[in-house]
């Protein structure tokens, strides 16, 4: 499902991440399962993850990367009209998190709920938080992707529990006023028949975990990675090749492309068929491996700060995950 936008123009205001303090090497790991930084290292080019702490919610992290969009928008929470939460690894499976969230802000205003889309979740909000602004239903929206991911790992299985790690990242987007930049294009899609690629397939009603099935440890990630490799490849080279052109951009254009991290391999794959050098390709997946929802919106708030992309900049955002599903994002900062 693609768009351009047609109504009022939205900007991103603000950006904020958060991550845990406990760091998880792939020396450590080579301790816990057979495995080896080489592997790790070649594989997928992670070196290290952050952990979240036993009492750390998803929400808790969600708040701290929300805090700092807010300051940075120099928006005060009591303001916000909407908070979308991206997430797999909700606090609760009911309420959303974003309830959580919106209390802990302190976000009255705020009608709050989350998405499930997975790596995709965070482009998936900004598409929906972008069309209900940019319809008028709304002013301003809180969008993030949140995930504690360690909570739904399999510590046992080294083929997954070397990808994942934990974190949130938030971008804070209202109506863009004149000489502003702005969300140009966006896509979003889906693809429900390979639901079995990657999954967490105990938990839910299909699966409830029960004292019989528990030690089977079904409520945890699984993945036929391989497969997910080049579906993912082909999903975003398209996905990202479809905002820049209804952009009215060429590739020599992005001064940014912040992939979906998951996979140094899958991000140099596709921005040679993108055709953008990968010193314009933003990368940190080495410190974080892949946190899902989290994923674009940390690297769009490190890369902001960073000083990577200013305004009149264009930079794209690209994700892919389970579902499957994918998403991308054109906009002009
Ligand atoms: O976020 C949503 C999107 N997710 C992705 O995009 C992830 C996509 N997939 C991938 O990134 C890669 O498929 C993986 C990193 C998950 C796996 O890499 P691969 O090159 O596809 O490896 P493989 O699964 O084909 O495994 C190759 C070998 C196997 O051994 P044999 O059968 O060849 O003897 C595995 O058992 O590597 C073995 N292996 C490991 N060895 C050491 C699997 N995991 C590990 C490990 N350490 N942690």
């Amino acid at each position: 499902m693609s768009g351009t936008v047609s109504q009022l123009p939205v900007a991103i205001a603000g950006t904020g991440s958060y991550v845990p303090e406990r760091v998880l090497t792939n020396a450590d790991l080579e301790i816990m399962v057979e495995t080896s930084d080489e592997w790790i290292t070649t594989r997928t080019g992670i070196k290290e993850r952050r952990i979240a702490a036993e009492d750390e919610f998803t929400s808790h992290m969600a708040a701290k990367a929300s805090r700092k969009a807010l300051e940075q928008a120099e928006m005060d929470a009591s303001e916000l009209q909407l908070i979308i939460v991206a997430t797999i690894t909700p606090n609760t499976l009911t309420p959303a998190t974003a309830c959580y969230l919106q209390h802990d802000l302190g976000a009255h205003r705020a009608v709050a709920f989350d998405i499930s889309a997975a790596c995709s979740g965070f482009l998936y909000a900004m598409k929906l938080a972008e069309r209900l602004i940019s319809d008028g239903a709304f002013e301003n929206a809180l969008i993030l992707g949140a995930e504690k991911l360690s909570a739904f790992v399999n510590w046992d299985d080294r083929s997954t529990c070397v990808l994942f790690g934990d974190g949130a990242g938030a971008a804070i987007l209202k109506r863009a006023e004149e000489g502003e930049g702005k969300i140009l294009a966006t896509d979003i899609g889906t693809d429900g028949g390979q639901t079995d690629l990657l999954n967490i397939p105990g938990g839910g009603s299909a699966c409830p975990i029960t004292i019989e099935n528990a030690d089977q440890r079904l409520a945890t990630l699984a993945m036929v990675g391989g497969d997910v490799f080049k579906q993912a490849v082909t999903r975003m080279r398209d996905s990202a090749n479809s905002v820049i052109e209804r952009s009215g951009l060429k590739p020599e254009d992005i001064k940014l492309l912040i992939p979906h991290q998951a996979n140094l391999r899958i991000i140099e794959a596709i921005t040679k068929r993108i055709e953008i050098p990968q010193e314009r390709v933003f990368v940190n997946l080495h410190k974080y491996g892949n946190t899902s929802a989290a994923a674009c919106a940390i690297a769009l708030d490190e890369a902001h700060r960073a000083d990577k992309f200013g305004r009149g900049d264009h930079i794209v955002l690209v994700a892919f995950g389970a579902g499957l599903t994918w998403a991308a994002a054109a906009i002009r900062w």
